[in-house]
């Protein structure tokens, strides 16, 4: 069977917003297949510089492989994203991009354990090294915390209900297997024909959680702004409207002039501070609808692109 790949979206809204030329340096906070990586590199060559990084180690060792071409052109580690400051030298980067989530082959590759289509161990880790699987979160979390991360990262409505049910089910079986979760969440909501399993919310919120995907990016903005030289970018593509968010208020408390107000009640904007980036385009981008067509997975994917302000 081939290796599953992952498609990159948006790539050449990404090239358009990152403008990779020769001499360039780059960030690629979330290599995964290194599709993005390696037009970026084709575009900046012969001497364009790209630094990777991905929490999941199989990623990078695709990415890797993906890139042998650029070979010297590179430096890829298995790393979240909010670690980049320790290796890549502070504003010294003209781009940086976020490609948030999950890839393909994490999603079709049943003994990660992402997926409520095929049986796996429920693990989820993007990074493997970590202690704590979603086998674990779901057995040992309180109910209290369960319908909390539901509802808050998943929008799921019945997260009370099935929150309480996953701490009955919980106490005959622990949950080891996608297929016991994802059983127990159809047995609570029947399908009725939807077209969508009802378990996708219950998985996205555990995933996250598991992850800790809003933590990765709320710290992971603010690191990346600092990686940037005035003029560079950051792109950020999100798939998930509460990630959405965080990008939207990032940039925009970062857009603001406070110089004159004496700061703002928010704990990094408390001192009076100059602008730090402006928007490239107000609004988020959505992929095209002939990518939409033909990658479906594509279609919650939200772009948007900030400008680093100051002077060299
Ligand atoms: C949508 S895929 C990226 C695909 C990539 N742009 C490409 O062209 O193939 C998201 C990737 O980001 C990684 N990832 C998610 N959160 C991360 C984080 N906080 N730090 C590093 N990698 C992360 C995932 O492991 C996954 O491989």
């Amino acid at each position: 069977m081939p290796e599953p790949t992952h498609r990159p979206v948006m790539v050449a809204e990404v090239l358009a917003a990152l403008r990779p030329a020769p001499g360039g340096r780059f960030v690629d906070g979330t290599i995964g297949g290194a599709g993005h990586a390696a037009a970026i590199l084709a575009t900046s060559s012969p001497t364009g510089w790209l630094y990777g990084c991905d929490r999941d180690s199989a990623a990078v060792a695709a990415a890797e492989q993906r890139l042998a071409e650029f070979s010297g052109r590179f430096e890829i580690r298995q790393a979240n994203f909010t670690k980049l400051a320790e290796w890549v030298p502070p504003a010294s980067c003209d781009g940086v991009l976020l490609d948030l989530g999950v890839s393909s082959p994490q999603l079709d590759e049943p003994e990660r354990g992402f997926s409520f289509q095929q049986d796996g161990p429920l693990d989820m880790r993007m990074d493997r090294r970590q202690a704590v699987t979603a086998a674990r979160l779901v057995t040992e979390a309180g109910a209290e915390v369960l319908a909390t991360t539901l509802w808050e990262l998943g929008g799921e409505r019945n997260a009370r209900r099935f929150a309480r049910e996953i701490v009955r089910e919980r106490e005959h079986r622990p949950f080891q297997t996608t297929r016991q979760l994802a059983e127990l969440i159809e047995r609570l909501e029947p399908r009725r024909g939807r077209k969508t399993h009802p378990a996708t919310k219950v998985f996205q919120a555990v995933r996250m959680a598991v992850n800790d995907e809003i933590g990765s990016l709320q710290a992971g903005l603010a690191g990346a702004l600092k990686l940037l030289k005035p003029g560079g970018r950051l792109v950020v593509i999100t798939f998930h409207s509460v990630e959405d968010r965080i990008v939207k208020d990032f940039g925009r408390a970062r857009a603001r002039d406070y110089t004159f107000t004496g700061g703002v009640d928010v704990p990094e904007l408390r001192e009076p501070r100059a602008p730090e980036l402006k928007w490239v385009q107000r609004r988020a981008i959505p992929p095209p609808a002939a990518e939409i067509a033909a990658n479906p997975r594509s279609r919650s994917a939200q772009m948007r692109v900030m400008e680093k302000l100051g002077h060299g």
